[in-house]
Formats: structure tokens, sequence, C-alpha cells
């Protein structure tokens, strides 16, 4: 399968070896959920068809209030909500790009890689729809204006917009469905319906994140500003989906007055921020977490509110002893030159990756091009790392981030 395709020169030898990888990994390891999913097994009446602690109101009074079969007929209605969501987003990203594939070369790996991932996003719609029926429930269905504006969104989504899309709509429900699909409290069917969509996801991220990537280097500043800021539309969205008043209502419930409760479940904001860590990490390290973007991560609860709290003074306090800051003098080495900077940086061991992440400002001159090379080496406190510069902020400095052994501590 390795071609030395004309397509080189648009996609890049890079793009052309990770389909490769994809393509025969794809082979390897992939499900017809038609056969692959026992529909016919009963479903157990004492199990929950989301983990209780993944369902947006528990750990609340109102939760508390509810009965066993409430909270379970609650858990069922909104897997329903998020089957139904999954459908109509990959509605949207397949049509996104088949859209693309019309400009791009058919003897590529990517462009074959492309109509695998497709290919296993229309049998993931054959194996939600099917699994809403067996759950004997209704798909939760926008509106027809909804609908209409959701079906123009494919125009919109190309080049890098249409990756950071991907992952947006990817991610949060990857690592929420890796955190829940072995509860032993869940439905059987349910926990095989999401090992079997984590397994064909994990290939999309990989295709989508190297996407992106590959992409950022290249993009016109003005052009990543708008994608580092238009992703924080996501926060909106997964608000909008994770408190639809449909799925309450169906259970029972007042919609509007369980929709607020949830918003302000602090439990229900960890649950988020959880599920949003790895993508925030990733959107951090290629500097595409814009500031507008964070602020409507923060706003939706889907970023802590205030994590750079630690950082104020560079004093090294941590409430949990997993942050760790540093502020002082440190160098800065971009191609093969010495730059003599401040720094204030911060960093955390992410418990969903379990990677340590720190990112921070440099106060200093920097040459004019650095953030077209962004590629550095910081030296700070005796120790140095690889980082990247992402971004020049508003007050003239440079923002920073590394991932793995931090230069301080
Ligand atoms: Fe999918
Ligand atoms: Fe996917």
């Amino acid at each position: 399968m390795t071609r030395s395709s004309q397509a080189s020169a648009t996609v890049g030898p890079t793009r052309e070896v990770v389909s490769d990888r994809l393509l025969r990994g794809s082979v390897r390891k992939s499900y017809e959920p038609v056969v692959d999913i026992d529909w016919d097994a009963p479903l157990d009446p004492d199990k929950f068809f989301l983990p209780p602690a993944v369902v947006s109101l528990y750990g609340t009074p109102m939760w508390d209030a509810m009965t066993r079969q409430q909270q379970i007929e609650l858990s069922r209605q909104e897997l329903v909500n998020t089957l139904s969501a999954g459908i109509w987003f990959e509605n949207i990203l397949n049509q996104a790009l088949l859209r693309d594939l019309m400009h791009a070369d058919p003897t590529s790996n990517a462009t074959h890689y492309a109509l695998t991932e497709m290919g296993d996003e229309t049998r993931h719609m054959v194996m939600f729809g099917k699994a809403i029926e067996r759950l004997g429930a209704k798909p939760v269905r926008p509106r027809r204006y909804q609908r209409v504006m959701i079906n123009g969104l494919p125009l919109a989504f190309k080049g890098s917009l249409l990756w950071v899309a991907a992952l947006v709509g990817e991610e949060i429900f990857d690592s929420l469905q890796r955190q829940m699909m072995d509860d032993p409290d869940l439905q059987p069917m349910v926990q095989r319906l999401m090992r079997i969509h984590v397994t064909e996801e994990a290939r999309h991220i990989q295709f989508a994140r190297d996407g992106v990537r590959r992409r950022v280097r290249e993009m016109p500043r003005l052009h990543r500003m708008w994608v580092a800021n238009l992703n924080g539309v996501g926060g909106l969205f997964f608000r909008f989906l994770f408190t639809n008043p449909v799925p309450y209502r169906r259970a029972g419930l007042d919609g509007r007055k369980a929709r607020r409760v949830a918003r302000r479940s602090p439990h229900r904001h960890d649950v988020q921020i959880s599920g949003f860590a790895p993508l925030a990490a990733f959107l951090e390290e290629v500097g595409l977490m814009g500031p507008l973007a964070r602020r409507l991560w923060r706003r939706t609860n889907f970023l802590p509110a205030a994590p750079s709290r630690a950082v104020a003074g560079g004093n090294a306090a941590p409430e949990d002893g997993a942050h760790e800051t540093y502020e002082g003098s440190a160098v800065l080495r971009i191609a093969d030159e010495d730059h003599a900077v401040r720094v204030r940086l911060a960093g955390h061991l992410d418990p969903i990756d379990g990677r340590f992440h720190w990112r921070g400002t440099v106060h200093g001159t920097l040459p004019d091009d650095a953030l077209r090379r962004p590629e550095a080496l910081l030296t700070a406190n005796g120790r140095t790392a690889a980082a990247r510069l992402t971004e020049r902020t508003q007050q003239g400095d440079y923002s920073v981030a590394g991932l793995g052994t931090p230069p301080f501590g």
C-alpha cells in the first residue's frame, strides 16, 4: 500500500505514511455492528444506560430525589440524545469529507483513508440507529430550521477548520466513552457499542490531529487566529446538547428546571472538564486555543474557571500537589540562537493522559519571525525542554507550551 503518488506535493510524505498506517490498522481491526453486537440479548432492567456519574443531574438534590428507576430512565434518554447527536454529527463529517475529496488525489493514501473513515462513520450511524431502536426509544431529532443550519456546516468545514471541527466533534465523546465503557453498572450492549466506537474513533482522531499539526505550521496568522478562536463555539454547542430539555421531559422531569440544575452542577462541570482535557491539551500544544475560545470553553464549564491562579507571584504552593509553577530567568533557543528571557510557567500532571502539561508566558525580545518557527528549546532552572511558542499576546509577550518533563521543577 505504499504509494509514491503525485499527491506528495500537496499531501506530503508524512501524511501519506500516517494514512498508510491507519489503513493497515483499519484492515486489522474494524467492526460490522450489524453482526458484531448481539442485538437480541435482553436488556438488564436494573442496569444504567450511562454510568450514573455521567448522567447530567448526578450529584444534585434533584437526582437524589429521583427513584432508581427514574434515574435509569434518565440515563436511557440521555444516551439516546447522545446517540442521536452522534448520527447527525457523523453525517456532517461525512458530507464535509466527501466534498473535500472532490479536490483530492484519488490515488493517495490520505484519500483512501478518508474514504475508509467515511465507511466507519456510516457503520456507526447504523449502529447508533439500531441501538436507539433496541432501547425502545425515539431518536431526538433537531427541528427543521436546525437541520437546515446543520446541513450548511459541511460547506464551512474546509481545510484546517474541517480537522479542528472533527476533533471537537469526536474527542469529547471519545474521552467520555473511554471513561465509562468498562463501568460494571452499564448495560452490556452499551459497553459493546462504546468499545467498537472507541476503537475506530482512535484512528479518526489520529488522522484529524495529524491534519491539524501539518496545516497549523503553514497557516497564515489571521487564519490561525480565526480557527483558534472559532473552536470555542464548540463549548456552546456541547452545553446545548448535554442539557437539551427533551431527555428530561421524556424522563418525566421539568425540562427547564433540570437544565438549570445540570448547568450549575459542580460535579457536572468536573465531568465536562475531564472530557475536554485531552482536546484542550492538544489545542494548547498546537497553538489553537485562542483567548476567545478559552473564554467560551471556560464559560460553558469545559475548562476550569481559573486554571492560572497558581501562577500569580510565581508562588509554588499548589493545593493538590499536582500543580507546579516557575517564575524567573530562562534561555530560549530558536533556530540555534539563544535569547535571554523571563518566563512565568505553570504545569500539571494530567490525570487523563498521565503526562505533564506545562505552559506560560515568555517576556523578552525575540526575532520577528519567532512564531513562524515555533519549535524551541527552553532552559530554566538548569533544565532544558522542547517548547512551542503558540501565540503573541496582546501585551507583546509570547505564549509557550510543552508536553512532558518541564524545564523547571
Ligand atoms: Fe463515529
Ligand atoms: Fe469518527
